[in-house]
């Protein structure tokens, strides 16, 4: 069985030439995730895929069960989590249609569930680096194997949605330290981390960020720029799938060692 899941929206089923072998509909101690666990089949690779957003993407961004859906994987037997996600760009560098693999987070989120371990025994796990920094070595190496630019690194800031940031936050974001901003990064990120799962994304500037071009944004621009991103994200995502070694260790497995008081 694959130890590979994918993470994403619903633009991924035209992304790779897919075959569907098996659903798994997994209930957990959190309840549904978001839909059912899809094996997929590519032509080198076999996979689990789940759409954050629900099949019918009908699933805002604060009301994703985080939890679920990453116990989820767990419960498959999944080690290495790729995320998929869409984003505004604030990096002034950044436009839109570029590739970017974020190394930082800041959470600006509010009312999500972010642990397992709300009760004894309590963990404080390290988070310094949030993405797997071995899975994003493989994602570095597919890209430059594929000659695909990217920008290798990146803080991304997570905020609560659905709404669109105001012009004032995003300045203040990008004061901060902010280079792209999401809704969907955390709590996922950490839930992966807690349960020992590699776990890192490939983000798609799909806009600028509010305020940094004197437009408006619509949600029209979001889509047409997945749209257009699709082909090259469909070599690139190939090529990680086939650089990536899922048997090698990683020390995202043994995170909890350290990290009990009790
Ligand atoms: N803000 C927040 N989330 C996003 C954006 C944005 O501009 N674009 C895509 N996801």
């Amino acid at each position: 069985m694959t130890k590979i899941g994918i993470i994403g929206g619903s633009g991924i089923y035209n992304l790779l030439d897919l075959a569907l072998i098996n659903e798994l509909p997994i209930e957990t101690p959190y309840g549904k995730p978001s839909s059912h666990y899809s094996i997929l089949q590519s032509d080198t690779n076999q996979f689990v895929f789940l759409n954050r957003h629900g099949k019918d993407h009908d699933i805002a961004p604060h009301k994703i069960n985080y939890r679920a859906n990453i116990w989820g994987f767990k419960e498959i037997g999944i080690k290495k989590i790729i995320s998929l996600c869409a984003v505004g760009g604030i990096n002034k560098s950044y436009v839109p249609g570029d590739i970017v693999f974020p190394n930082q987070i800041i959470d600006v989120t509010s009312d999500r569930h972010k642990t397992f371990y709300d009760d004894s025994p309590l963990y404080h796990i390290d988070f310094s680096n949030p993405f797997c920094p071995q899975l994003r070595d493989y994602f570095i190496k597919a890209a430059s194997e594929i000659n695909q630019f990217v920008y290798k690194s990146g803080t991304y800031i997570c905020t609560n949605g659905p709404r669109l940031e105001t012009s004032a936050e995003i300045k203040y974001y990008s004061l901060i330290g902010a280079d792209m901003v999401g809704m969907t990064g955390m709590p996922e990120a950490v839930l992966a981390r807690e349960l020992e799962l590699c776990y890192a994304s490939c983000a798609i500037i799909t806009n600028f960020a509010a305020g940094i071009k004197q437009q408006p944004l619509t949600v029209n621009e979001v889509i047409t720029t997945m749209k257009q991103s699709e082909a090259k994200l469909n070599i690139l995502l190939k090529q990680i799938l086939i650089s990536i070694n899922e048997n090698n260790p990683c020390t995202c497995n043994n995170v909890l060692k350290d990290a009990s008081i009790n």
